[in-house]
């Protein structure tokens, strides 16, 4: 998807984003630290991380995390979503002020800009972020988002004095007239960088809730005769997430998003609202997914492909033309080749089917690796786990394997071999030949008819 593409001319400023990710988040009640709640198969923290460095771009760029107290989980995934990220805690709450000074020493190597984002609102879009940065660009000294709220209560107001951002002043401590105002603050600001540990510094306590806020740059900023500026976006954009109600909420705005892109990129969706893609699923030109389709990450669906309702895929890639479902269920490794074809009650994991091969009714496909052309029967089972280890096995190009049979791996069908209807293969099938791996029929002519009249009728009732 292009959400992170970087805008021409961003790459000339110096960029170090700052992320706060030392929330408790504990109306979540989870286990689980907030921030690393999935959001479209992907940590809000990641999404966060993600949108804020594709509004960079220079090779100067850094990102400072700041995490809570013993939360390795938190920083880890830090790491492994922005390489080089340093993560640095903060020991107590003592407000947003306080919480990006954490990262003092990151922003006293000197940036252009330093931006400030919440680890805890996945739906940030780059090209807004882009838009604080260009505020500051043009000399403001700190630029914050803001956005309409249909309800207010709780956040920061915005105050503007023709266009200009004056003060933003928390719910706690606005008078009843800034209460009326509508215009909030999202969190997310952007700071001139050369003046942004000055005006942190700054910042005192003397509130309601005797915190040190972020948004107190706003006035010491204007006391120092620079100014400030508003850049306003969709309320959507701005939410939060702080419990399960509004992760729900930003999930399905998420996936309103990654449907419209899929759609607009191509794809036909009969019924767009039941399927559920993830933060990563590439989709191709002319591909059909029916309703009822869940992609998990690392899916790719190739042009002209076609999935049918009720499918599961997961790390798992669809050839052009190839044809999915219904209900049949990819998992990770699942590679299909062109024009394969995987039917009904079909689960794939870890194995490659060749161009044009066939799957088509109620198997289990595991560790293998399928030759173009071949064709797999009904009921089909790779047997591939002894209960310790997993073993492969191969099914040669344009190999027939007959209904219900189980292929007890390793073991391989040679190319063009056929496999007998109900066969256990345990021994690898020479190519172009049949294997037959089963009980003989015996018939017994008469036997049917003499067994029903050696039995006594039973008395009724
Ligand atoms: C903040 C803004 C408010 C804005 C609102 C938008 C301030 C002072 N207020 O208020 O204007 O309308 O967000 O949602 O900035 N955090 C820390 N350490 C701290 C305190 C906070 O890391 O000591 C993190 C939190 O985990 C969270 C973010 O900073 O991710 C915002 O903190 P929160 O307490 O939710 O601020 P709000 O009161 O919502
Ligand atoms: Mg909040």
């Amino acid at each position: 998807m292009t959400q992170n593409s970087v805008r021409p001319g961003a790459q000339a400023r110096s960029l170090l984003v700052v992320v706060l990710a030392a929330g408790e988040g504990t109306r979540m009640k989870s286990a689980t630290p907030k921030v690393l709640h999935e959001v479209a198969g992907r940590p809000m923290l990641a999404h966060v991380l993600a949108q804020a460095i594709g509004a960079g771009g220079g090779a100067g760029d850094a990102v400072a995390v700041v995490v809570g107290p013993q939360r390795e989980d938190v920083a880890a995934c830090a790491r492994a979503s922005a390489p080089g990220a340093q993560t640095f805690v903060q020991a107590e709450r003592r407000g947003t002020a306080h919480a990006v000074l954490a990262a003092r020493a990151a922003i006293a190597r000197g940036y252009d800009d330093v931006l400030v984002v919440f680890a805890d609102t996945p739906l940030l879009r780059t090209e807004s972020l882009a838009a604080l940065r260009a505020r500051i660009a043009q000399g403001a000294a700190v630029a914050a988002m803001g956005f309409e709220a249909r309800d207010p209560t709780g956040y920061g107001r915005l105050l503007l004095e023709g266009g200009e951002l004056v003060a933003i002043r928390e719910q706690k401590d606005a008078s009843a007239q800034e209460l009326a105002v509508r215009a909030c603050n999202a969190g997310i600001m952007a700071l001139d960088g050369r003046r942004a540990l000055e005006l942190l510094d700054s910042v005192g306590c003397d509130n309601a809730q005797k915190e040190f806020y972020l948004t107190d740059c706003v006035q010491a900023a204007r006391a120092r005769g620079l100014s400030c500026a508003a850049v306003f976006v969709e309320e959507e954009e701005a939410m939060g997430v702080n419990d399960r109600v509004q992760l729900a909420a930003a999930e399905a705005a998420m996936q309103g998003r990654l449907r419209e892109a899929a759609m607009r990129a191509g794809a036909t969706m009969t019924a767009p609202e039941t399927v559920f893609l993830s933060f990563d699923t590439k989709i191709g030109r002319d591909v059909l997914i029916e309703p009822h389709v869940v992609c998990g990450p690392g899916v790719e669906i190739a042009d002209g492909a076609t999935i049918h309702a009720f499918c599961h895929l997961q790390g798992a890639r669809v050839a052009q033309g190839a044809n999915v479902g219904p209900f049949a269920r990819l998992r990770p490794g699942a590679d299909l080749g062109p024009d394969a074809k995987v039917g009904n009650f079909v689960e794939i994991k870890a194995a490659t089917l060749g161009a044009g091969a066939k799957v088509s009714h109620l198997s289990y496909i595991g560790d293998a690796q399928v030759g173009a052309q071949a064709n797999v029967g009904a009921g089909v089972i790779t047997c591939n786990y002894d209960g310790f280890g997993k073993f492969r096995t191969n099914i040669g190009e344009g190999a027939f394997v007959g209904s219900n049979s189980s292929l007890v791996a390793p073991v391989t069908v040679g190319a063009g071999a056929y496999v007998g209807s109900g066969s256990v293969v345990t021994q690898d099938v020479p190519p172009d030949s049949l294997a037959v791996a089963r009980g003989r029929q015996v018939d017994k002519p008469g036997w049917a008819a003499a067994f029903r009249a050696r039995q006594t009728p039973k008395p009724k009732g």
